[in-house]
Parts: C-alpha cells; structure tokens; sequence
C-alpha cells in the first residue's frame, strides 16, 4: 500500500542519511582503493563499511525482503520477484576515490522486479532525491528545502534541444565499448541535414545522480550502455515519478535486469517528446 511505501521511503532516507556520514567522514585516496576487475574498476573499505551497515539496518527492519547489493553481489545472483532492497553503497566510486564530490549512496526497493522506492542521497552536496511510487518525486536541498519534480517545461523536440549524459564504465575493449564511443561521439556530431547534435556532454561518474539530475531538469538524456541493476533501480523510480520516461536501450526489453543492460531516461514536457527522442536514440544505436 502507500502509506507502507512511503514508510518505506521514509526509513531510506535516514539510512542514506546515516551513510552518507560515514562517507564524509572518510579519507578516500586512489592508493587506498583496490582493483576488482582492471584498473577503472575500484572499491574501497568505505564501499563495504558502508554497504554492511546499510545490511544490517534493512535486514533488522525488513527481514523478510530479499537484499541485492553491489559490494556482497555473487555472479549468478538474480533480481528476485519478492520485496527486494536494491543499493549501491556508493554510486561514483572512482570519483569518490579522487575526491571529486559527485558520488551517492542508491537505494531501492524492487517488487515483481520493478522499483517502487527510491532514494538517491549525494551527502557532498546534500542533494536528497526521493520518490515512492504513485506520490511523485522530491528533491530534498542541504538546506532542508523541498522542490516537487516534474516535468522539463522546455520544449524538446530533437535531441538538438538536449543536454545529454554519458558514462563510459569500466570495461574498456569489446563490442560495449565500442558502442559507448560511437554513440558518444554522434551525439556530438554535427549531422549535414541539421539533425541530431546535442547541445553538450556530460559523465558526471554516478549513473544514479545522472538519472536524479534528468529528473530535475538539469540533464535532457541519460544514455549508458550496460548498467547494474544498482545503478539504475532508484533513479528509475524517481525519473518516472518525476513524470520522464525510461526504457531499456534495448527495444521491447523494459525491465530491470540485474547486470549489463542498456538503459536511458528522458525528460521532456510531453510523453510524444519523449518517445520521439527514444526513437532517434535507437535509430543512432542501430546505424553502427
Ligand atoms: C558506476 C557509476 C558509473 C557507471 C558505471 C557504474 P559504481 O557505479 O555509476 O557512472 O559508468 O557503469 O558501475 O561502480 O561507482 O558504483
């Protein structure tokens, strides 16, 4: 029910709250990081420190929902049906590694494998991202002030009218890769017919903060090629609840998978806007 979600939210906000303490109170370095799968690819203690309290406090409260998490994710592991917490103790590892203050704790609470919750907390800004299914969206400032999100009052016709984000992950060779590169320089490219340049880039290095940052108009269009399931479940909820729209790049394949999938979000004032900006998106994938 609602008021259970939003109880439900409620309580994710003080967790997120609680462990984007802990992250300020680090003293992240490159040095102290490990490498997991090549040298882009890093965690620290914070992560795990981080993700373990996070656990503990989802599992003493909501015993019976189900836990995915980034750092104690085993291959094989699967998005389950049930009530299932979804977090990133950290979304923007590299960048808290070198200091760099655009990095987030992501929460989520998943049901039949479709977000319902979602909390998104960037404690270097005190950004707090928040939405429950059926109740909007809200941007909490560090000043405790509330702004509803809704959507993007410009007009956006093309992807000519965008600002557009990219990440480019970690993995650094293969058919994703090269995808990610040519997708990123033809949005930039200027096109003979007029069509299809965007006004800029940005990688902000939190696929999380990159779907709050469409949600409050700041970014038109999210792109990424091969997100977890982590990175994307409570930026999904809140991008919708914000009134945008987000679709698997991958067409006819809309759900939340827990590894590896394309994902984009759009805003843009009206739903024909936005699907016409998904189609040029497909249209693009599909010219390599
Ligand atoms: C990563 C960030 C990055 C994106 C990667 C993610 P992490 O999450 O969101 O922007 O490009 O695909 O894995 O590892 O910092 O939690």
């Amino acid at each position: 029910s609602i008021p259970e979600l939003k109880k439900i939210c409620n309580f994710l906000k003080g967790v997120a709250k609680a462990a984007g303490k802990m992250i300020l109170a680090a003293d992240p370095s490159v040095d102290g990081s490990e490498e997991k799968n090549n040298t882009s690819d890093r965690v620290t203690a914070t992560d795990k420190a981080v993700e373990a309290m996070i656990h503990a406090e989802l599992t003493a409260n909501y015993p019976d929902f189900d836990f995915l998490g980034e750092e104690s994710f085993k291959a094989g592991q699967k998005l389950s049906k049930k009530p299932t917490f979804v977090v990133d103790p950290i979304d923007g590892t590299l960048n808290f590694c070198h200091g760099f203050p655009n990095a987030a704790v992501s929460l989520a609470l998943t049901i039949r494998r479709k977000p319902v919750v979602g909390v998104v907390y960037n404690p270097f800004r005190g950004d707090l991202f928040y939405a429950t299914q059926g109740c909007g969206a809200v941007l909490q400032k560090a000043d405790g002030s509330k702004k509803k999100l809704g959507l993007n009052p410009r007009p956006i016709s093309s992807l000519n009218d965008c600002l557009v984000a990219v990440e480019w992950g970690n993995q650094r060779t293969g058919p994703n890769w090269q995808l990610r590169t040519r997708m990123a320089m033809d949005f930039m490219t200027a096109k003979k017919d007029g069509g299809r340049m965007c006004h800029s880039l940005r990688s902000s290095g939190s696929a999380a903060l990159d779907f709050c940052y469409v949600a409050a108009g700041w970014i038109d269009v999210f792109w990424e090629g091969g997100c977890w399931v982590w990175d994307v479940a409570a930026g999904w909820i809140i991008l919708l609840e914000a009134g945008g729209l987000v679709v698997s790049a991958n067409p006819g394949d809309w759900e939340p998978g827990v590894e590896g999938r394309l994902y984009m979000g759009i805003a843009a004032a009206e739903r024909q806007q936005q699907e016409s900006i998904v189609e040029e998106v497909w249209a693009m994938m599909g010219e390599g």
